[in-house]
């Protein structure tokens, strides 16, 4: 794998932002997952050469942070809220509610690869709990009704 010439100046412009190359390691990745939609260990090869890393360095930050995918997702993919506030307001009704709609269970993507669902931790909307982040999109106070309206929208 290799950074298209345009995610290329992104990286080189982003090394001029960090004191170290090691600093630059999660935007690094968020430029690859922008490319590929995941990150692969291949790509995880490649992020390391680029910042003098070793892939398991490199590993273990893309493990860490629920929002790297280390597999391809769907184009609808779906992140609902597991923490506190949103488990409080009912996450795991909408994490069920969602295995039954769309007949996937969580890390799984649709057989016409439309939706995947995935739990993650604090989406930092917890006023608003539940939250659910579709692609960049935040839905907020969500109830298995409003989820149905915007699954209905995106199908
Ligand atoms: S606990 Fe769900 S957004 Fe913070």
């Amino acid at each position: 794998m290799e950074f298209t010439a345009d995610n290329k100046k992104k990286f080189d412009t982003l090394l001029t932002r960090y004191p170290t190359k090691k600093a630059a390691i999660l935007p690094t990745l968020w430029l690859v997952q922008g490319q590929y939609g995941f990150i692969s260990d291949e790509a995880m090869e490649y992020v390391g050469k680029l910042l003098d890393l070793s892939p398991v360095h490199v590993l273990s930050v893309v493990t860490f942070y629920t929002m790297f995918n280390r597999k391809p997702v769907g184009k609808h993919h779906i992140q609902v809220c597991r923490t506190l506030s949103c488990a409080m307001m009912g996450a795991d009704s909408l994490v069920d509610h969602l295995k039954t709609k769309l007949k996937i269970n969580e890390g799984e993507t649709t057989r016409d690869g439309k939706f995947s669902l995935c739990t993650v931790e604090c989406l930092a909307s917890c006023g608003t709990a539940p939250a659910i982040m579709i692609n960049e999109a935040y839905h907020e106070n969500l109830t298995p009704a409003k989820l149905d309206k915007i699954l209905a929208e995106l199908a």
